[in-house]
């Protein structure tokens, strides 16, 4: 079993990358969780998939094993589906010692975690992540919440879970399109981080599209171990954390100026591509840069152009979201390939050109 580790005040946790749910109680075991009474918290279209596997699974170590879902999708992610978690939990009688399983893609992480932080003020949490998205970005690095009045995350906390569980053969069942949209966000690890990473996924391209599990495990691993790195450097995002949000200050305008047709993920590879445009012009990264991003990117179907919308409402929407932020608008930029750069000094031409090189003319 290959493991990351991450390292946070609260505990230093361990990412299991396993391609069954078999040493699951192994985890529970070394996680010092056992004997406990267990809610999984799954979606609809999850628990059909696996839930029933994880239930068996963790019943032989466990006191009861409880089981609750919610519609799946972005739209359940309130105050009004915690609300149900927390009946359900008083109902299922548990208490301080037990132990909230987030058994799901992002959405799921996100709500079981908010759930497990507040619930009797903290109560044991692991996240076991089936979306590409969950498992190399939101299931690391505790942060967890609801979206709030249209406000996405506006609601939420910083809480660590004991473990983080990645079974890579749940990947199979996960629509293509999700597949690709969590891509975007394992591509991103290379402009910010690893450019040797960048060109292993080149060529490992075809042996990812055929999710290849061992070569699912290693990209994957090498992601969270670079979140990990991160967030143990910059735990509650006061600096370097931010670094994660390359592509997504013109990616995130894109995806709610689209109304959300497009995933989070497309919107991201968007941002990158964009802002890739942006380093080269100024010369920071080399020519053909860009070039390089977008071919990786359209490899695995992300488009690189969005059409139906306008400069100037993408460019408002950042502003809006500036406007929430209190701030001038943050963006990530490269001081060379593999090397992060956080400013706010950015020209609106700047800005404009990066973005139009993402409209479809
Ligand atoms: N906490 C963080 O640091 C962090 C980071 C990035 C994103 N997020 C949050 O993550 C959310 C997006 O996550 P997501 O993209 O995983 O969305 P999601 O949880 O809605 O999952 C996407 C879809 O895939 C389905 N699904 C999940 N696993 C499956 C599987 N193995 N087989 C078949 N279907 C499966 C789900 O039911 C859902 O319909 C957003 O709310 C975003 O804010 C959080
Ligand atoms: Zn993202």
């Amino acid at each position: 079993m290959a493991v990351e580790l991450v390292k946070t005040t609260e505990r230093t946790y361990p990412i299991y990358l396993e391609q069954d749910f078999s040493r699951l109680p192994k985890a529970m075991e070394e996680a010092g969780l056992t004997g406990r009474t267990v809610c999984i918290i799954t979606d609809s279209n999850v628990d059909g998939l696996y839930g029933a596997q994880v239930q068996e699974a963790l019943a032989p170590v466990s006191k009861k094993v409880h089981k609750i879902f919610f519609p799946a999708g972005e739209m359940q992610k309130n105050l009004g589906s915690i609300r149900h978690f927390y009946e359900a939990f008083f109902q299922a009688g548990l208490d301080r010692k037990s132990v909230i399983v987030a058994l799901g893609g992002g959405v799921t992480g996100d709500m079981a975690g908010f759930a497990a932080a507040t619930f009797l003020r903290g109560i044991a949490f692991v996240q076991i992540p089936t979306t590409l998205l969950a498992q190399v970005d939101s299931s690391v690095g505790g942060k967890v919440g609801v979206d709030f009045d249209g406000h996405k995350n506006a609601v939420g906390a910083f809480y660590q879970p004991h473990f983080v569980y990645i079974n890579a053969k749940t990947l199979r069942t996960l629509p293509k399109r999700e597949f690709s949209a969590g891509m975007a966000e394992v591509i991103k690890y290379g402009p910010i981080w690893d450019m040797d990473f960048f060109s292993q996924l080149e060529e490992k391209k075809e042996a990812l599209l055929a999710l290849e599990e061992e070569t699912l495990l290693s990209v994957i691993g090498r992601c969270c171990a670079i979140k990990a790195e991160v967030v143990g450097q910059d735990e509650k995002e006061s600096g370097l954390r931010e670094i994660l949000n390359f592509g997504h200050t013109i990616g995130h305008a894109i995806e709610t100026a689209s109304r959300f047709s497009l995933l989070h993920g497309e919107c991201v590879g968007l941002g990158m591509i964009a802002i890739g445009s942006l380093c080269e012009k100024r010369g920071t990264v080399e020519q053909g840069f860009t070039k390089r991003l977008s071919q990786l990117l359209e490899a695995f179907s992300l488009p690189l152009t969005v059409s139906g919308l306008t400069v100037e409402e993408i460019d408002r929407q950042m502003a809006f979201d500036k406007k929430v932020k209190n701030g001038a608008i943050g963006f990530v930029l490269l001081s060379s390939a593999g090397v992060p750069l956080r400013t706010t000094c950015v020209t609106e031409e700047e800005r404009k050109e990066a973005i139009a090189f993402v409209l479809a003319q």
